[in-house]
């Protein structure tokens, strides 16, 4: 795949999950609707969601191997806590959008530390399942040797 959509811990609950903070639209639609939106610009779309940090790890040193060209990424709750996942994205090199569907700075203070942002290429974050829409407008414009 040439774009690698990563969640991370509890993102498989969306739909259900506090909707009022996360919305209502479910994973598998995100993951839909971001495959189709891949697929129409002639781009392919891998998508890998894992409560766990070894698994979110080992899938990033993967991506090495299988010439991704850019990630879009929500830690969920690893990114306010994991150096690990970090350390993983910086030895890939792999430009990276950081996603949140919640805005982290209007919410607890342990939210507005991110482990990421500094290493991302963009960070969005309140606008719901829409920003995940807006990181991939940006990634397939950076593919197609638009902006990046
Ligand atoms: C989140 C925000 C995190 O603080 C939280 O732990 C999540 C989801 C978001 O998308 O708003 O699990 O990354």
């Amino acid at each position: 795949g040439k774009i690698l959509v990563l969640h991370g811990p509890n993102l498989n609950l969306l739909g259900t999950r506090e909707p009022e903070t996360y919305g209502r639209t479910t994973l598998a639609e995100i993951n839909d609707n971001l495959t189709d939106l891949a697929h129409n610009d002639g781009i392919k779309l891998t998508h890998f969601q894992s409560n766990g940090e070894s698994e979110l790890i080992e899938r990033i040193q993967r991506a090495i191997g299988e010439n991704v060209q850019f990630i879009i990424i929500n830690p969920a709750a690893y990114t306010h806590t994991s150096i690990a996942l970090r350390d993983a994205l910086a030895a890939t090199g792999i430009p990276f959008i950081e996603v949140h569907l919640s805005n982290i700075f209007a919410r607890e203070s342990f939210r507005q530390k991110s482990y990421f942002s500094d290493l991302a290429r963009g960070v969005i974050c309140g606008l719901g399942a829409k920003g995940y829409e807006l990181a991939l407008e940006y990634a397939l414009a950076a593919l197609s040797g638009g902006s990046s």
